[in-house]
């Protein structure tokens, strides 16, 4: 099945990387990128509900370098099969867009309608879509991530909240790349954000934090949306053998601290390296962390055996700039 994803502009590679794990585990891959529009084909869909950096993704049906060939389309495209009730077609411009697509969504939108189908602008059942690009690309939307939805997870809306959280769209891509389908952990867990963006992809959720408080906080926080299969103590994420005796996880995706705002329970550089280590011994698949730009964690990281996979840069602000990893074992 031919896909399309529209992923956020932030930061675009980690968006399309997450978009091509998420194939991954769809049994398929992603065939190429115009601006922010993503496609591919898979065989399973349903992954992409898990997605985190993105506005929306959809049923890709037709791509093309002229309008007259997209409105030919709408012209013998059945669609019986694609509209379920009442439907809108939705035009969006990107930055990079080299046609005139001025009244496209009206002259399609007129062809459906021509064809029987009841047209309702304001709340469609079935919204169609165009992206102009440098293509023009033709799609039925499946599901749209509204913002409300992570605004309602972010670090301040939690009832244990602490200003340490990455954002909750972050922090879901991140459990995304390491292609967990069963279980995750976080050893430096905090409030437990990636802990409840994983948890509510219904994975199994493991997590450590050094401080007492954190996971009485990150209990609170992980009943409070609804998550019930997980594991939190009090550990070091140095020693997380120590913590899970015998245990191996499929998974880790993790923050650890930066040293500013939370407290460090020894040596920087010295705690991100003996932390690696441990994870190490204890993974079976990827890990996705997140370092200040300033740790050279690549050299770390391949000299315990870690493949680097990726790595994301996304300047926060003017005092912080990070780096995200994508490591295998
Ligand atoms: C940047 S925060 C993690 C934020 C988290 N993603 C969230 O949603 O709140 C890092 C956490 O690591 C914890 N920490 C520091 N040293 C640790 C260690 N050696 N083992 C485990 N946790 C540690 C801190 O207490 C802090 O809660």
């Amino acid at each position: 099945m031919k896909f399309y994803v529209e992923i956020l502009g932030n930061i675009p590679e980690m968006a399309v990387a997450e978009v091509e794990a998420l194939s991954e585990l769809g049994k398929g891959k992603v065939n190429g990128k115009d601006y922010l529009f993503v496609w591919g084909e898979v065989e399973d869909l349903k992954f992409f509900e898990r997605l985190g950096m993105a506005h929306e993704y959809g049923i890709l049906l037709f791509s093309s370098d002229s309008p007259e060939e997209i409105i030919e389309f709408s012209k013998s495209c059945n669609w019986e099969g694609v509209i379920k009730g009442s439907f809108a077609v939705r035009k969006e411009r990107m930055a990079n867009c080299i046609y005139d697509i001025q009244d496209l969504d009206k002259i399609i939108g007129g062809t459906i309608y021509s064809k029987g189908f009841k047209v309702n602008l304001s709340s469609p059942t079935t919204v169609i879509r165009i992206y102009c690009g440098e293509k023009l690309w033709l799609g039925v939307r499946i599901r749209e991530f509204k913002g409300k939805e992570f605004e309602n997870r972010k670090a301040d809306r939690r009832p244990f909240s602490r200003p340490i959280a990455l954002p909750p769209r972050i922090a879901r891509a991140m459990v995304n790349l390491t292609r967990a389908t069963r279980e995750l952990l976080d050893p430096f867990m905090g409030t437990g954000g990636m802990l409840i963006e994983a948890g509510l992809m219904g994975l199994k959720v493991y997590g450590l934090d050094i401080r007492e408080d954190m996971v009485e906080g990150a209990k609170i926080n992980l009943e409070y949306y609804g998550i019930k299969d997980y594991v939190v103590k009090v550990g070091d994420a140095t020693r997380i053998k120590e913590a899970f005796p015998g245990k191996t996880f499929e998974a880790i995706a993790t923050d650890p601290p930066y040293g500013s705002s939370t407290t460090l329970s020894m040596e920087r550089d010295m705690l991100y390296k003996k932390a690696l280590e441990s994870m190490y011994e204890v993974l079976e698949g990827y890990l996705s962390i997140a370092f200040p730009e300033d740790f050279d964690a690549i050299d770390v990281a391949e000299s315990i055996g870690f493949k680097v996979i990726d790595r994301f840069y996304q300047r926060v602000h003017s005092s912080l700039a990070r780096y995200f990893y994508v490591m295998k074992v």
